[in-house]
């Protein structure tokens, strides 16, 4: 900021002087300047005058009847919300121990009578300028301070946002590849049954009616093995056949039409279906407002909501398995509340459970694909990353809020459409 720039009309000013003619004197000089003049006879109007008006710059006097400059100043410097007021004092007092005085107790500057108005006017303007600067900085700093804030935050979003979109691109590519092999062994591994199955027929169709019993069971023991395997094959083929499911809909390359649907009844029908697996589990409070319906993918919401859901029951779980183990008197009793309302131009719904909450890791990787912390077999550690992409497909927010040990808030944000 130029100096010139600066315009100080208007600034205040505190004159204490018990002098009338003085004070008469500095009030011209002052009012000149286009600045708004406060007086006081003494310090002890001073004192009280200064925290209500809360001047720019302080003219003092020295020697005064009952509380005199010097005390008025420390007064004034010990109190909060004037210590940072410029204090000059004006003074007949020439002596250099009084002037050294003057700047002991916290004056800034010190001006000599006979008032000089040149004198007066530059020592003023200087230190109002200072004052005006010194404001002008910590504001500077402060919008400094939020824009940072702000670029940080927008920064972060960004590396999200790219981080999702390329994981995005590579899975779909990723289940592309899986998809078209693993409907050869799907296909294959159905045929190989049936195929197996007639083989078993055919053998013991050849070994005829009258087949000794001891063959028909060594043949048995052949074929058990081979049914087996085949049907491991199967079974692993359809899992994979999931994970590529779930791998689309992470990527949204199956995009399902846009309907208008209660989104009560949706999260509703979920954890209807997610309670019969956790009703020792937890209980179930559902609060919906009314009037919430919503133009959206509801087939991907709801898988959303089942996620989240499943998150939750999870989390509560293995809370009170760890409860167990440690041998607690008191089990958790889980609680998952599911909430929709609408707010404003959005749809706010929070899944809140009492489970085991997460650490700083585990935040900062949430939405990653493939993250999880549950043991092999037991979570994919997709279902929040194909969350999120739903999520953003819907222009929404998905944020989280968990304190380890005690629980954990999922609230998605919902955006109505114009
Ligand atoms: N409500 C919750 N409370 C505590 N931790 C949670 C919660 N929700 C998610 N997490 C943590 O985030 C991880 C990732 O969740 P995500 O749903 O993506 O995968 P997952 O549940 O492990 O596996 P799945 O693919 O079967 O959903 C979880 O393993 C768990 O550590
Ligand atoms: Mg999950």
């Amino acid at each position: 900021m130029n100096h010139d720039d600066i315009d100080l009309t208007g600034s205040k000013v505190l004159v204490v002087d018990d002098t009338p003619a003085n004070m008469d004197v500095l009030r011209g000089i002052l009012e000149e300047q286009g600045y708004r003049i406060f007086a006081a006879p003494s310090g002890e109007v001073a004192l009280k005058i200064a925290p209500r008006t809360l001047p720019d710059i302080i003219l003092l006097d020295v020697m005064m009847p009952g509380i005199d400059g010097l005390e008025t100043c420390r007064m004034l410097k010990k109190d909060p919300v004037t210590k940072d007021i410029p204090i000059i004092f004006v003074s007949a007092k020439t002596d250099i121990q009084d002037i050294i005085d003057g700047f002991k107790v916290g004056a800034v500057d010190y001006i000599n009578k006979p008032i000089r108005r040149e004198e007066v006017l530059v020592r003023v303007h200087t230190h109002l300028e200072i004052v005006a600067l010194f404001k002008a900085q910590e504001k500077l700093s402060q919008v400094l301070a939020q824009k940072n804030a702000e670029l940080i935050e927008t920064q972060q979003q960004l590396v999200q946002s790219e981080k999702m979109a390329s994981l995005g691109t590579l899975t779909a590519g990723v289940a592309h590849e899986i998809n078209n092999p693993n409907n050869f062994v799907n296909v294959s591994a159905q045929n190989l049954a049936f195929d197996v199955k007639q083989l078993n027929k055919f053998i013991v169709a050849l070994a005829g009616d009258k087949a000794d019993e001891v063959v028909l069971a060594s043949f048995r023991e052949q074929f058990t093995p081979l049914y087996r395997h085949v049907s491991t094959i199967k079974e692993g083929s359809d899992r994979i056949k999931n994970i590529v499911q779930d791998l689309r809909a992470f990527s949204q390359l199956d995009s399902f039409s846009k309907k208008i649907v209660d989104v009560g009844e949706c999260l509703q029908s979920t954890v209807n279906l997610v309670k019969t697996n956790f009703l020792k589990v937890a209980v179930f409070d559902c609060r919906f407002g009314t009037d919430i319906s919503l133009f959206c993918y509801p087939a991907q919401l709801n898988q959303v909501f089942i996620n989240l859901i499943i998150n939750a029951c999870d989390a509560i779980r293995l809370k009170q398995q760890q409860q167990l183990l440690a041998k607690e008197s008191e089990i958790v009793l889980g609680k998952v509340i599911i909430s929709c309302n609408k707010k404003e131009n959005n749809m706010i719904i929070t899944v809140t459970d009492n489970g085991c909450g997460m650490d700083e890791i585990t935040k900062n990787k949430l939405y990653e694909p493939f993250y999880t912390t549950k043991d092999v077999g037991e979570g994919s550690g997709l279902g929040l990353s194909i969350s999120y992409g739903i999520v953003q497909k819907h222009n929404g927010e998905l944020k989280v809020e968990s304190v380890l040990g005690e629980g954990s808030c999922f609230t998605l944000t919902l955006p109505f459409e114009e």
